[in-house]
């Protein structure tokens, strides 16, 4: 029950035992195929290019950065906790010419604050996350694309916490570059990142295409030098041969991790079949039950809950309790996981997650239960079953 990876859901489990086959046998292509048109579902877009990169999410969004960020191009980077950060610091190895906005953690932007930074830096991209799994804070997305487009610059978004937990609209809202991983609220294993790219971003990173020496019919002969400044500084993220890979061309780039291809895609099967809305509801009830048990255990939660992603929730580690030893117990007696955080709230809060196949009634009362007596143990005066109460209420 902490912030991810979670308890991955059984079907996913199955999927990951399936033998493998060679990446160009019609079975592995066909499920690329259908993977795509899956994602496409998930990400809410019509991008033909959505696909995975192989990798954790973290892959995803080196890919998209190192293929869409040339060197010496501006990035703005809002930063409301510590996944922002980590956008800054690939943004920067990117070579790019990072301009960071800070919110303090537990808070999120104003759409104003946002369109009046990118006024003033004029980026080639801005990168952004949702959720920021270390705050628990969702980022308001609406009319954000729309603000970049109008000055020029394409939007990326870091969704791995949030999507299939709180809404999330590539197309709706304008967003160019998406990425993700499974082991969030999709219920999958960490290890494959799915990717989308708009039209726009498609046209950036096919102006930087450089086809392999050992692909190419002649691998002696130089390339042409005037393409070079523009390379994708990467091999295994270059997102222009990823997508001939991934095109009919079938261009061979990385061996398809075929594992994580067959968990990506039941992951958003069981997405699918779910309906992304009714999986976002049962995010938002799950994540409102736990919400309203640790706050009937006397907790403190901990940022701005109106802006809260529904999958996760931060609590204040009450005055003189050792967040860790409580930690300790609750694994090593109820077998339950819950998380602290990074930084500056390391060590004080706990995050307690609602997600994926693990945002279900029973795991909410019983992370509940759990909670309150290992609470009591170390002495924090807590009602009894004030916890558990409060959450079925929500459910009422
Ligand atoms: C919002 C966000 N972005 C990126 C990552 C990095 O993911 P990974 O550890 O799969 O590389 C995480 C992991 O928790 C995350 O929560």
């Amino acid at each position: 029950m902490g912030p991810g990876p979670i308890t991955v859901d059984p079907r996913v489990l199955a999927a990951m035992s399936t033998q493998l086959v060679g990446q160009y046998d019609p079975v592995m292509t066909g499920w690329m195929n259908e993977t795509m048109a899956l994602y496409r579902e998930v990400f809410r877009t019509d991008n033909r290019q959505t696909f995975l990169v192989d990798g954790t999410s973290r892959a995803g969004i080196e890919a998209a950065l190192v293929s869409l960020v040339k060197p010496g191009q501006r990035v703005l980077v809002p930063v409301f906790g510590r996944f922002g950060h980590l956008l800054r610091e690939i943004a920067e190895r990117c070579g790019a010419e990072v301009h960071v906005r800070e919110v303090p953690w537990g808070e999120v932007f104003t759409p104003e604050q946002i369109e009046d930074a990118v006024r003033e830096v004029r980026p080639a991209v801005v990168a952004m996350v949702q959720g920021d799994t270390s705050t628990t804070m969702n980022q308001p997305l609406e009319g954000i694309g729309e603000v970049c487009h109008r000055h020029g610059a394409l939007l990326y978004v870091d969704c791995t916490a949030s999507i299939a937990g709180n809404t999330f609209e590539v197309d709706a809202w304008g967003v160019d570059a998406a990425t993700a991983g499974l082991q969030k609220c999709l219920g999958g294993p960490s290890g494959s990142s799915p990717i989308t790219l708009s039209p726009a971003a498609v046209a950036v990173i096919d102006g930087r295409r450089a086809i392999e020496a050992g692909l190419r019919p002649d691998p002696d002969a130089d390339e042409d030098e005037a393409d070079l400044p523009d390379r994708i500084r990467s091999n295994y993220f270059d997102l222009a041969m990823v997508m001939d890979y991934w095109s009919e061309k079938r261009l061979n780039h990385h061996t398809e991790a075929a594992t994580m291809l067959y968990c990506a895609r039941e992951c958003a099967r069981l997405l699918l079949e779910e309906g992304v809305d009714v999986a976002v509801e049962r995010h938002r009830l799950h994540g409102a039950a736990m919400l309203a048990g640790v706050q009937a255990l006397g907790l403190t939660v901990f940022g701005d809950v109106a802006h809260k992603m529904n999958n996760v929730v931060a609590v204040r580690i009450p005055e003189g309790i050792d967040g860790e030893a409580v930690r300790s117990i609750l694994l090593h007696e109820w077998n339950i996981e819950i998380g602290t955080s990074f930084g500056p709230l390391a060590g004080k809060v706990w995050r307690i997650g609602t997600m994926g196949y693990n945002a279900r009634r029973d795991a909410v009362l019983v992370t509940l239960a759990a909670l309150e007596s290992v609470l009591r143990q170390f002495g924090v005066a807590v009602e009894p079953g004030g916890g558990v109460t409060a959450a079925q209420e929500v459910y009422r």
